[in-house]
């Protein structure tokens, strides 16, 4: 573990930011953190409390990271704050990402940090399988707000953030359930798979702005995962842990001429 405390940590930062010294924007220092005596990157992951997200702070964690975890009710994380006990790096917030209050008090509250990478990964998941005639529409409006109008809000808050930071890197958790081609071509899953569709868009577009401020955007698909009780139960699910690993692999290698692409945990190009 690190001993670098936050605070002079930041004003390093900053400051080497403000002269220059830092090397150019989304050099790849994922895997080389570890071995790194004086940089500590910070990550906030949106739903950190269960599945997919806590895995991510677990294995950065692991990597020595300053984690930023965002649960909706971290009264109820137990798991989190079991982790947190153990690495004073993690930082547990309140976060619901439909709430412009609780955006704009965590915003407020990190206002000087540099974030390395921002990991929208919070989502609603399907549920249940509705025929076209007993789909009911009015459940699309809480779809669309967790998992495309949530994430994009979360971005705008945090983009200078980003922007102020070493790495420089917004993640999309999306799906291949937003792909036309990638997902299922079955009549199931509609406002899952519309609201994926849309998240792909709103960072697709927000990756023709981002090298402006030498930000590089990618969307990623992290496989079909036996994350949560639903899709653990369903044959072909990978465990947690394996698809986490894996995207963070891919993400050691990201740079910015991957800006705007969706991609596997595997590594792939997903059609859109
Ligand atoms: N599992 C898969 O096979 C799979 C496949 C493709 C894509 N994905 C994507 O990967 C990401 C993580 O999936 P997962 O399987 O880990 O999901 P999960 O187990 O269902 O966990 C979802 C997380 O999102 C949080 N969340 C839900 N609504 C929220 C809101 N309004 N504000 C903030 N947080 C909210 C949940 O918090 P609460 O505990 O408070 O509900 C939970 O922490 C999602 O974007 C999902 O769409 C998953």
């Amino acid at each position: 573990m690190l001993t670098v405390h936050v605070i002079p940590a930041r004003f390093v930062l900053l400051g080497c930011i403000a002269i220059g010294m830092l090397p150019p924007a989304n050099d790849s220092v994922h895997a080389a953190t570890p071995q790194s005596s004086a940089y500590k990157p910070t990550v906030l992951i949106t739903g950190s409390n269960r599945g997919i997200g806590l895995d991510f702070v677990r294995q950065l964690s692991a990597r020595d990271w300053r984690i930023i975890a965002t649960a909706r009710t971290p009264d109820n994380a137990a798991d989190l704050k079991a982790l947190a006990g153990t690495d004073p790096d993690i930082l547990i917030e309140t976060l619901d990402v439909t709430d412009d209050a609780e955006i704009a008090a965590l915003k407020s509250k990190y206002q000087e940090h540099p974030i390395d990478i921002l990991m929208l990964n919070a989502a609603t998941g399907p549920t249940g399988i509705f025929s076209f005639t007993n789909l009911d529409m009015d459940l699309a409006p809480r779809y669309f707000d967790v998992n495309a109008i949530g994430p994009m809000k979360v971005a705008q808050a945090f983009y200078e953030n980003v922007q102020a930071s070493r790495m420089k890197q917004i993640y999309a958790m999306s799906s291949d359930s937003g792909s036309f081609v990638g997902g299922s071509q079955f009549p199931i899953l509609w406002h899952y798979k519309a609201s994926k569709a849309a998240l792909n868009m709103y960072f697709h577009t927000l990756a023709f702005a981002a090298p402006k401020r030498g930000v590089t955007v990618v969307m990623l698909h992290p496989g079909f995962v036996a994350s949560n009780p639903q899709t653990a139960r369903l044959p072909g699910a990978i465990p947690t842990e394996d698809s986490v690993s894996q995207m963070l692999v891919v993400m050691d290698a990201i740079t910015r001429e991957n800006n705007g692409r969706f991609v596997s945990y595997l590594g792939e190009t997903m059609p859109w």
